[in-house]
């Protein structure tokens, strides 16, 4: 049932590829420069009339929504609030016919987030749902459904369905975008393409496995742990600590690396093992600031005595040549960098908690699915 693999965890990562393939199939044409979502009960008019989009979500599936933000404003140029679905029900959000809501939950079975969805709905917005499972509540309420082809998780850690959610993100963002008439088919054209080459690039990911199984030696005895990103992989170090605080237990934050100086470099010594998710996409001038801030945020974690592990796209030798250890993830655009980025953290969530002897699929305290408050 684990198809030879150790844990679920395990299979569910390397089972990714699959995934994105199965969740890209029959929604996009290259020849026709479009993407195509499955019929909602939206009418167009009201896909071209939206003004501003709102994400309730929890867990893992929230920090999907904080890149879906980046793909959704970047792609459709349409403001977008994520929000905890805990936060979002128990306040008195402001909505209002032209806010989209959209909700993403691996199980479809969230009460959180499915409290967040009837309360949009009461309130008279067309609702939106990414959703693992078929059939599930969510599936069957909202107006319009994404669903991820991931197939069945039964890791209690989401990681496949994660990067399906992203994937889905970015075909929203597109077909918004076409709505909108913010992208032309060429430009469509352009994405589904970088779209299409994902699974391979993440079977290239993967190979980096036994290497990180190595590393994981190294500091599975850290009793804490700080992930940095920026931009698009900001949520990505966030969903890197998450990963391994629960799995691992070890005590894990992630911040924008901008932050640093703001008060968590105080944390910084000798001891701490600090993850920096640092891509980037050469010749694409915001990305190539993005990274050599991130750059300069390497060097003084180092000048603090930090242990530097840094997941950088083959090729580059700057940070290579700065960082204790790098992870390479095969070059995409930077917002596709995501998708292959969160591939090492998991990774490197698992090998450390293997090596911890912790319960990798049923971690202490946790339920696959939140469907009690
Ligand atoms: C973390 C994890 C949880 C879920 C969260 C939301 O690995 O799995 O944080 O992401 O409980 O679950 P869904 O997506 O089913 O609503």
């Amino acid at each position: 049932e684990k198809g030879g693999f150790k844990h679920f965890m395990l299979k569910e990562i390397h089972e990714q590829p699959h995934a994105i393939r199965e969740t890209l199939a029959g929604r996009v044409s290259l020849d026709e420069g479009r993407v195509y979502l499955d019929p909602t009960d939206i009418p167009d008019a009201d896909w071209q009339a939206f003004t501003r989009l709102v994400i309730p979500a929890c867990g893992t599936s929230w920090h999907a929504a904080l890149v879906g933000k980046v793909l959704i404003e970047e792609l459709a140029r349409l403001p977008v609030e994520v929000d905890y679905a805990s936060e979002f029900r128990y306040r008195n959000p402001l909505l209002d016919e032209r806010t989209l809501v959209v909700v993403i939950t691996q199980s479809g079975e969230t009460a959180d987030t499915l409290a967040a969805l009837r309360e949009a709905k009461q309130r008279g917005c067309h609702t939106f749902a990414i959703c693992n499972v078929p059939g599930s509540m969510a599936a069957r309420e909202a107006h319009g459904v994404l669903l991820t082809h991931a197939g069945p998780e039964i890791s209690v850690a989401s990681t496949k369905a994660f990067t399906s959610q992203i994937v889905a993100l970015y075909l929203l963002a597109l077909h918004l975008g076409q709505c909108r008439g913010t992208l032309s088919p060429t430009a469509v054209m352009k994405h589904v393409e970088q779209l299409l080459a994902l699974p391979v690039k993440l079977e290239a990911a993967l190979e980096q496995d036994a290497a990180i199984a190595e590393l994981s030696r190294e500091f599975f005895r850290a009793s804490d742990f700080l992930y940095l990103g920026r931009g698009v992989n900001f949520p990505i170090a966030l969903e890197g600590a998450l990963k391994l605080k629960e799995i691992s237990y070890i005590h894990a934050e992630g911040f924008p690396a901008g932050e640093m100086k703001h008060g968590p470099n105080a944390l910084i010594d000798e001891r701490l093992p600090v993850v920096m998710v640092m891509p980037r996409e050469v010749g694409h001038a915001a990305s190539e600031l993005r990274y050599e801030k991130t750059l300069s945020n390497l060097q003084e974690v180092k000048a603090r005595d930090g242990r530097v592990i840094a997941i950088v796209t083959e090729g580059d030798t700057e940070a290579a040549g700065l960082a204790e250890y790098v992870i390479p993830i095969p070059a995409t655009s930077e917002l596709l960098s995501a998708v292959l980025a969160v591939v090492p953290l998991q990774l490197l969530a698992y090998h450390i908690a293997v090596r911890r002897g912790c319960d990798v699929d049923q971690p202490r305290n946790l339920a696959k699915s939140v469907t009690v408050e």
